[in-house]
């Protein structure tokens, strides 16, 4: 089916990146290199009007995240009238900017859902990453989420210099008693991409990983409910990405451009609306941008003719843009694809990579320094 004859399903999933601000400088970041851009963020009733127009469309699930969606101090009201709405609302956070009456203001809001995520298991590998002191509060914050009766839920994002660290990770998750661990290996993208060649671990890094995460999980079988999330360049299939380009998935970026992907503003020659100039049902229905990969009439060989198009849409479009320059390819990783060898040189690039050399850390200083860099 075409793309303009394609109906699209509902947004059945909304995720609300709130601001690009935060307290910590990540170098793996899914924000944008040039964040520091785009400070003109949706005010209060914006937001509000954005969350009932959406909802009207079907979207169940919404992700409050950022930037750190805490640095925004309407986020309360925001929650408040998402539960009006009759969403299930998930704060996706670092920690900071909550405290315990923060937790508890938010819980009676109707939050349903918070999410903490660690750079590391110490304090020193922890705030090395985030680029600031940030461990003591977190562990704090993740207690304070579970006394206030939510389940706790932890996110590590894994590589090359933290993964080796795997047996403390879910040590630590243990000790704060969490329920569901995630632990996510980068995906290159943002600032893990400008840091590619230092975060993506080895092979054997992984598979030591993958076996310790096993037994943990073996051993914590009806306790912490552990996924573990392997890179997609260890793969010789795509990941579904986003379910399909403008299938159920709608991200709207501090500024309110609607985006099918967190990523999607960094693809050429495409542009995507602003909720401040258009309706979102338009937006979501209509607007160039969400058709542009809708359905499978833009696919390109080896994707149109592959019996498993309908499982993974040809993987991820803002994959194939950064490792081919042209995201109507498939997705390298998939080795069906006659670019899969970028990917098999993207791991030996980091592996002849020395640990030394510097990451670029998220920040305003970084972003005007690598802003204007061609990224492929
Ligand atoms: Fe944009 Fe996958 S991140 S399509």
């Amino acid at each position: 089916m075409s793309a303009a004859g394609c109906a699209p399903s509902k947004p059945l999933w909304l995720l609300a990146e709130l601001t690009y601000a935060c307290p910590l400088q990540c170098p793996y970041c899914s924000n944008p290199l040039d964040f520091h851009r785009y400070k003109d963020e949706l005010d209060t009733e914006t937001w509000k009007r954005v969350l009932r127009e959406a909802r009207a469309m079907g979207a169940a699930q919404l992700g409050l995240s950022g930037g750190e969606p805490a640095t925004r101090q309407d986020l309360e009201e925001l929650v408040a009238e998402a539960r009006r709405l009759g969403f299930y609302t998930n704060l996706i956070t670092s920690g900071i900017g909550l405290d315990v009456e923060r937790i508890e203001r938010l819980r009676e809001a109707g939050l349903d859902h918070i999410q903490v995520s660690f750079q590391g298991s110490s304090e020193e590998i922890n705030d090395h990453l985030a680029g600031t002191e940030a461990f003591r509060h977190k562990q704090a914050i993740a207690r304070a989420v579970k006394a206030a009766g939510y389940p706790m839920v932890l996110c590590f994002v894994l590589h090359r210099d933290n993964i080796d660290s795997m047996d403390a990770v879910l040590t630590l998750a243990s000790e704060l008693q969490a329920d569901y661990v995630e632990l996510a290996t980068t995906q290159y993208y943002g600032w893990a991409w400008a840091n590619r060649d230092r975060l993506l671990p080895s092979r054997e890094q992984l598979q030591r990983g993958e076996a310790i995460a096993h037994a943990w999980q073996e051993r914590m079988k009806g306790r912490m409910k552990i996924y573990y999330v392997v890179p997609d360049y260890y793969e010789t299939r795509p990941k579904a990405c986003m379910n399909g380009w403008g299938k159920v998935f709608l991200t709207i970026a501090p500024d309110g451009t609607a985006l099918p992907c967190h990523s999607a503003r960094e693809l050429p020659g495409l542009s995507f609306p602003n909720v401040r100039e258009h309706a979102l049902d338009w937006i979501w229905s209509e607007s160039p941008g969400f058709r542009r990969f809708r359905g499978f009439d833009w696919m390109k060989e080896p994707c149109r003719s592959c019996d498993e198009k309908e499982k993974d849409f040809g993987g991820c479009r803002c994959q194939a843009y950064l490792l081919t320059g042209d995201a109507e390819n498939a997705d390298p990783v998939c080795d069906k694809s006659p670019h899969h060898d970028r990917v098999l040189a993207a791991i030996e690039q980091a592996a002849a990579t020395p640990a030394e050399k510097p990451l670029v850390f998220r920040n305003p200083r970084n972003a005007k320094r690598i802003s204007s860099t061609t990224v492929h």
